[in-house]
């Protein structure tokens, strides 16, 4: 197939999955699950066009194509095979961040809402597990971390989950399923008027200054760097913080650097807000 010829098939993609899906579903009769890849950008498409094809479920995501690095002596992508190199599969803990947000997608949207998710990506614990089920996912399944480490890790999640269940009181994994889905929103829809400001434990600190360092040249400017008893001392300027947590993330300490939820005054959404020139007045 050319290049030219590889691109159009690129855009069918929904077709054609609809279509292999209503061949394999007239021609078996087992469960059709189709297999969904996140080389798309909007995941409904393909998941929509299963759907139109009789699927039973879907399972996503599949990996992620991508070149893990650059072999500067044979300048040719890694690994290289004879002089050249090709793209490969991103998967493991990397991609959860991005399976979890497709299957979101599809759990929340009204027209695929109903279609039974099996989650894949980067779950090697318990707690991703647990978090996968709770953004929609109705069954799991494990690749990377089965590689690593065997499939006994299984058995871990399995005891970990049911425990956590038991101290939260879910009976069945139907009592977890989509318990997050109703809070996962569109960006605009959430409470502008909601605030953190972040807090440091000077007795945890250790003077390093990464937090001032990274508000100063890429954040707000609202670590306050001082001396007091000869000492280093770094302290938030609350009027000046904005909530971002980048300091919090750099903090080689633990819990050393906390958000702090404050108040909360009413609630008022991007299309509402005077500051959006494309703003709907409520009520109109
Ligand atoms: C070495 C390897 C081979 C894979 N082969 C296939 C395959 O043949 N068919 C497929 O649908 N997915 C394949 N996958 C993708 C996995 O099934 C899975 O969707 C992906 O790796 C994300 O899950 P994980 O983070 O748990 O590995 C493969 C993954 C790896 C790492
Ligand atoms: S949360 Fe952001 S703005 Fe606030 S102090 Fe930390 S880095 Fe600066
Ligand atoms: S990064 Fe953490 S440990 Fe370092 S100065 Fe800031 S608060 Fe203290």
């Amino acid at each position: 197939m050319s290049e030219r010829n590889m691109g159009a098939a690129v855009g069918q993609v929904p077709e054609y999955v609809e279509m292999v899906t209503r061949w394999c579903k007239q021609n078996t009769r087992m469960p059709v699950i189709v297999k969904l890849t996140p080389n798309i950008t909007n995941i409904l498409m393909p998941a929509r066009a299963a759907l139109r094809g009789g699927a039973d479920a879907v399972s996503l995501i599949n990996t992620i194509q991508s070149v893990i690095g650059v072999d500067l002596d044979q300048m040719a992508p890694m690994p290289v095979v004879d002089g050249q190199g090709t793209h490969g599969g991103y998967c493991g803990p990397a991609v959860k961040p991005i399976a979890l947000r497709m299957i979101g997608d599809i759990a929340r949207e009204p027209d695929t809402a109903g279609l039974p998710i099996s989650g894949i990506g980067g779950i090697g614990s318990w707690r991703d597990a647990a978090e996968f089920l709770a953004m929609g996912a109705t069954t799991l399944q494990v690749c990377t971390a089965a590689m690593h480490y065997g499939f006994r890790i299984v058995e871990d999640m399995k005891d970990g989950l049911c425990a956590w269940m038991d101290h939260k009181g879910y009976a069945t994994i139907n009592d977890v399923t989509g318990r997050a889905v109703r809070q996962f929103v569109p960006w605009n829809q959430l409470n502008m008027k909601f605030r953190t400001i972040a807090s440091i434990d000077q007795d945890a600190c250790i003077k390093c200054g990464l937090c001032h360092i990274a508000c100063e040249d890429t954040s707000h400017q609202a670590i306050a760097k001082s001396r007091v008893d000869g000492e280093r001392h770094y302290e938030v300027i609350d009027e000046e913080c904005v909530g971002c947590n980048l300091c919090a993330h750099v903090c080689p300490i633990d819990d050393c650097i906390t958000m702090q939820p404050q108040p909360v005054e009413g609630r008022l959404t991007w299309p509402e807000h005077p500051d959006n020139p494309a703003r709907v007045t409520v009520g109109s």
